[in-house]
């Protein structure tokens, strides 16, 4: 039946801050194969708060995970059209689409495909100081023009470290010859940089000769870009990377449609069975769920639990500004023709990345579903906090100086409540952001759509009913981040016709309803709220 029902196939690239995935996706928008890696996450002895990823190996682990997906259809009786010259009954991908962790930095030559540094992660804190020293008492002075209030997290202050800090990125932008040869992007950029070059002369290294593209949602997310012109701002980019000169025409890549065929994939990138493939969508990781979730009206939300938290809410054509610590951000731009749809969004450090802390730092669970069953040990939380602030605390705080805290501790308390309190923190965190677009937009969400790995947590799931007080739903196909960018892809490339077939492709699974009495959820915000001030102002 796969067969019969997957003439059409359309591939997706989630290129995530854990993990690799790529997915094959039927007409029908079911899952035909996928494939899943992760990566090495880099953190470094002396340098708290510093986060890295090594470019390398996140594309070929790409490239792996195409691989074995290829294996998938080929065993399932997929012709694979490897060459170009697959015969008739030979299927090719109709088109692939990339969504990507983003605000990660990568700096890299183009004409050796080397990167100057490792990726610096989203998450990293390293910049915090280049975004104080930019704000100068004021982290919304680029509001109006970026929807970024200045925080360590936008890619822009890491382009800034990079240009104070790496000494080879420096002598080949001082260079005339070399100059133009350097080039900043987010992972998507690096990707089809990667899938559109060919190898060069050290094999399996990486490509060179690529296009440099990257999409508005990503875009969005720098502190360079104008949010309303949608074009690179030669002034931000002075404003941000100070005395540097950056050449923006060469060095950064150019912004495109979220749903646009940017090129087609190189016979000799690696990856023979995405011969002509054409690359037809980049979102970002957050907007591509919010697509896959089919949350094309305004007012139309969603919640993801990855490694991060993110709320974002669609706002249609219209930026709303925040004045209640959400981003303004770019929801998505269908073809050259299309408008720009905007989002609210509010941006959550760490929500599954907590449960690994408590996994790989403190070794107290051995895999992520051990901390449902530890927490279940205990009815409640027994006064038990724990505000999960590693990297500061994002939206709506936006305090860097913010540092992770358990409080309420007696001596009574077991792993079960620590593993309980992680795992509430998470609908904490979400309930606080709900109040903020609900103040921002005068939308009162009346159903929360999730996904993300967090929602296998059927803990969680309730407790995030019973403290934002409306229905939780989950949808039949929970990789909503990879489908969102099957579905731009196949947009682009004519597989659906619109928006309104896309739609009917989505159902919902799982309903959790809302139990707890006012009073109690009213209790608990408040101490969660008295816990988050303890975690304030712990550095300088
Ligand atoms: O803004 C960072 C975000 O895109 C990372 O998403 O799913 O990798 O935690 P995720």
């Amino acid at each position: 039946s796969d067969l019969k029902e997957s003439k059409v196939l359309i591939g997706a690239i989630d290129q995530g801050t854990s993990s690799t995935r790529f997915l094959v996706f039927s007409k029908g928008g079911k899952i035909v194969a996928s494939a899943q890696m992760e990566h090495t996450q880099i953190f470094m002895p002396g340098h708290a708060g510093w986060h890295e990823h090594d470019p390398l190996e996140i594309w070929n682990n790409t490239k792996a995970c195409i691989a074995a997906v290829f294996k998938i259809l080929q065993k399932k009786g997929f012709n694979v059209n490897s060459t170009g010259d697959g015969g008739a009954k030979a299927i090719s991908l109709a088109a692939i689409g990339i969504t990507n962790q983003r605000e990660t930095t990568i700096a890299w030559n183009k004409a050796t495909g080397k990167p100057y540094y490792n990726a610096i992660v989203w998450d990293d804190t390293r910049t915090t100081s280049i975004a104080f020293h930019l704000a100068a008492g004021n982290i919304n002075k680029l509001r109006s023009r970026t929807g970024l209030p200045l925080a360590s997290y936008f890619a822009g202050t890491k382009v800034k470290w990079l240009l104070d800090n790496i000494e080879e990125l420096q002598k080949d932008l001082a260079n005339p010859v070399t100059r133009d040869q350097v080039a900043f992007g987010t992972v998507d950029s690096w990707l089809v940089f990667q899938l559109t070059g060919a190898q060069a002369s050290s094999p399996g290294v990486a490509n060179v000769g690529g296009i440099f593209v990257t999409d508005v949602t990503n875009a969005s997310r720098w502190l360079f870009m104008d949010l309303k012109s949608q074009k690179w701002d030669k002034d931000l980019v002075d404003m941000v990377c100070a005395s540097h000169d950056l050449p923006v025409e060469t060095a950064l890549p150019m912004i495109c449609p979220s749903s646009h065929v940017y090129g087609m994939c190189n016979g000799q990138c690696g990856v023979d069975e995405l011969y002509q493939v054409p690359i037809a969508a980049i979102l970002g990781d957050q907007q591509a769920a919010l697509f896959g979730q089919t949350a094309f009206l305004p007012g139309e939300a969603k919640n993801t639990y990855g490694t991060g938290l993110f709320l974002m809410m669609n706002t249609g054509t219209e930026a709303v500004d925040s004045s209640h610590g959400l981003l303004t951000t770019i929801a998505y731009q269908i073809g050259t023709t299309g408008s720009v749809n905007y989002a609210l969004e509010g941006s959550v450090s760490h929500s599954g990345s907590t449960i690994q802390w408590l996994r790989d730092q403190l070794g107290i669970i051995a895999n992520a579903s051990e901390s449902e069953t530890l927490a279940e040990t205990t009815p409640d939380n027994e006064g038990l906090y724990m505000v999960p602030a590693f990297s500061g605390l994002f939206a709506p705080y936006w305090r860097s100086d913010a540092r992770a805290c358990i409080v309420g501790m007696t001596a009574s308390h077991h792993k079960g409540h620590l593993c309980r309190a992680a795992i509430e923190a998470t609908a904490y965190q979400t309930k606080d952001i709900f109040d903020a677009i609900t103040a921002d937009s005068c939308v009162s969400l009346r159903t929360l759509k999730v996904d993300g790995g967090g929602t296998h947590n059927d803990l969680l799931m309730q407790f995030q009913a019973d403290i934002i007080g409306v229905p939780v739903i989950k949808p039949v196909v929970m990789e909503t981040t990879s489908i969102g960018a099957a579905f731009a892809a196949g947009l682009a490339v004519g597989v659906w016709e619109g928006l309104d077939e896309l739609r009917k492709l989505w159902s919902a699974s799982k309903f959790c309803e809302p139990k707890m009495d006012p009073f109690t959820r009213e209790k608990y915000c408040t101490e969660w709220q008295k816990a988050v001030t303890k975690s304030l102002g712990w550095i300088d």
